[in-house]
């Protein structure tokens, strides 16, 4: 017993040696210490900055900003990670560096969720990443593909509405709970738009529950993407997670692409993909496929839902913006007809309310990171290549230099629905700037739109609903929203008959 405990303490010194020797050559043997890299704090052997890390991420990495200036850098664990805070150093990103930084670092959950880094989100700049962007515009994002889908929004959100109107909703407020229906609402139309279909079946909603999950992994500060000694144990489980919840995803979306493939009468994006693979069978796997149905799936559904959940907290927090934003409507649109896109761009005071959301809230408040292909300069500092860069949007748009007030919402300050001369990037910037942005407009400006036109809405309680951030890629809210609300008129012409 007293020799396997002696050989199991021998081993671990061993190991411990063997670690640290890696951790020394890594940090001597590195080009880095010639360079001017931008400030940092002290650091830990191994870890280094690892221990700071508190979530939410993106407000400890403001906190830093704070002391260490508008460019900073850290060391996660044997990685170098550099955080730009400022419009001024954002703007040099993505003009002067744009196509230098145009890569994204190649962190574990990539390898599962963009098949092996092959798909639009992960996938290295170059021909086959433009070829992704060009078949999403062509199938989903160009203007004349979101004119022609928008009735399958106008659809699913009519569903929303009619779900909310029960019995007694014209005369008294009711309670109900607004996080689970936003999610519904922004997976059945991105599926919708995909597939041609709801997606209404048990399947469906085991992967809608999985996006979710899949996004709380997908967390930039995963230790074992930074300790390659962590990665070696699986650290957590989290690579047996990832393989998990892949697994379930991957055999959800090849089903899509089976049923498609055995009944070729449809006219979605699927099919027109299945179409492509008929020619060209070598470049158009099913793993190709199923790759870029994933991006848009996951990039498309929290992020969209995150932003309406956020947008009907501020309003019911502030009753009197919601009141100038029903009273818009109801001068625009009116109470005989529901909203639709069309009207969007009449609604200042709407996109306002958006863009004002937008700020306070970015669904991703640290954008998605990059990674120069080589070195590079930014603010007069050295930025080796592999360095990941995280861009703190959320930081910028609550900058005091930036904005008057910022910590408060004030709609207001968007003139005519617009936000220009300021830095708002929710949409991150440069060559791979978000493709959803306008379809998550109209999703949003729509979803928005009707709830207000719809119905009348109101805190739970005298207190203000709490604006606390919980853990996960996309900022969530930490409470799922429950509110109250009450039919408006308008719901006795869409009820059924
Ligand atoms: C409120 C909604 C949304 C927000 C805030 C958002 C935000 C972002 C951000 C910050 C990026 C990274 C941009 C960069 O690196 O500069 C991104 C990338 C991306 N987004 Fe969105 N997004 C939203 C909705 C959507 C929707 C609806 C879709 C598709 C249906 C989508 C698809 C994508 C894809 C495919 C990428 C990767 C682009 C690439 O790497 O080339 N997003 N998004």
């Amino acid at each position: 017993m007293e020799a396997s405990f002696q050989s199991l303490s021998l081993l671990s010194c061993f190991l411990l040696l063997i670690i640290s020797l890696i951790y020394l050559s890594s940090v001597l043997l590195t080009p880095n210490r010639h360079r001017k890299l931008p400030p940092s704090p002290p650091s830990l052997p191994i870890i280094g900055h690892l221990h700071l890390l508190k979530p939410p991420l993106h407000r400890t990495l403001r906190r830093l900003s704070q002391s260490l200036g508008p460019i900073f850098s850290l060391r996660f664990g044997s990685r170098l990670v550099v955080v730009v805070s400022s419009p001024s150093v954002v703007e040099e990103c993505f003009t002067k560096n744009d196509v230098v930084l145009a890569n994204r670092p190649m962190f574990l959950s990539g390898k599962y969720f963009a098949y092996n880094y092959t798909s639009v989100v992960a996938t290295p700049y170059g021909d086959h990443w433009r070829n992704q962007r060009r078949l999403m515009s062509l199938e989903i994002f160009s203007a004349s593909r979101l004119n022609g889908s928008s009735p399958v929004r106008q659809a699913e959100i009519k569903l929303v509405l009619l779900n909310l109107c029960c019995k007694n909703s014209f005369d008294s407020f009711s309670k109900v709970e607004l996080k689970s229906k936003f999610s519904h609402l922004s997976f059945n139309i991105v599926m919708r738009m995909i597939t041609g279909f709801t997606a209404n079946t048990k399947e469906a909603e085991e992967f809608r529950d999985l996006v979710r999950e899949a996004f709380k992994l997908s967390d930039v500060a995963n230790p074992g993407d930074f300790i390659p000694a962590l990665r070696w144990i699986d650290f957590g489980g989290y690579e047996k997670k990832l393989q998990r919840i892949h697994g379930k995803m991957d055999a959800f979306l090849q089903g899509l692409i089976d049923e498609h493939r055995r009944d070729k009468s449809n006219d979605s994006m699927i099919d027109h993909l299945l179409l492509l693979q008929e020619s060209q069978p070598e470049y158009y796997t099913d793993e190709i496929i199923k790759g870029l149905l994933m991006a848009i799936i996951l990039a498309g559904t929290d992020t969209s839902a995150v932003t309406m959940e956020w947008a009907m907290t501020l309003l019911v927090n502030h009753p009197h913006v919601l009141e100038k934003a029903r009273a818009e409507l109801d001068a625009y649109v009116g109470q005989d007809c529901l909203i639709d896109e069309s009207d969007l761009s009449k609604l200042n005071y709407l996109k306002a309310i958006i863009l004002e959301t937008f700020r306070l809230f970015p669904a991703a408040p640290l954008l998605v990171p990059r990674t120069p292909s080589s070195d590079c300069t930014i603010g007069g500092f050295d930025v080796p290549r592999d360095t990941i860069l995280l861009v703190n949007a959320w930081a910028i748009h609550r900058d005091p230099k930036v904005w008057d007030d910022p910590t408060s919402f004030n709609p207001e300050r968007f003139k005519n629905g617009e936000a220009i001369g300021h830095m708002l990037m929710p949409f991150g910037m440069g060559r791979r700037v978000c493709p959803g942005s306008s379809l998550a407009q109209r999703v949003v400006g729509l979803g928005i739109g009707s709830l207000i036109q719809c119905f009348e809405w109101e805190r739970v309680s005298e207190e203000a609903v709490d604006l606390s951030e919980g853990k996960g890629l996309t900022m969530p809210k930490l409470e799922p929203l429950e509110v109250t609300c009450k039919a408006r008129d308008i719901m006795k012409k869409i009820l059924p008959k």
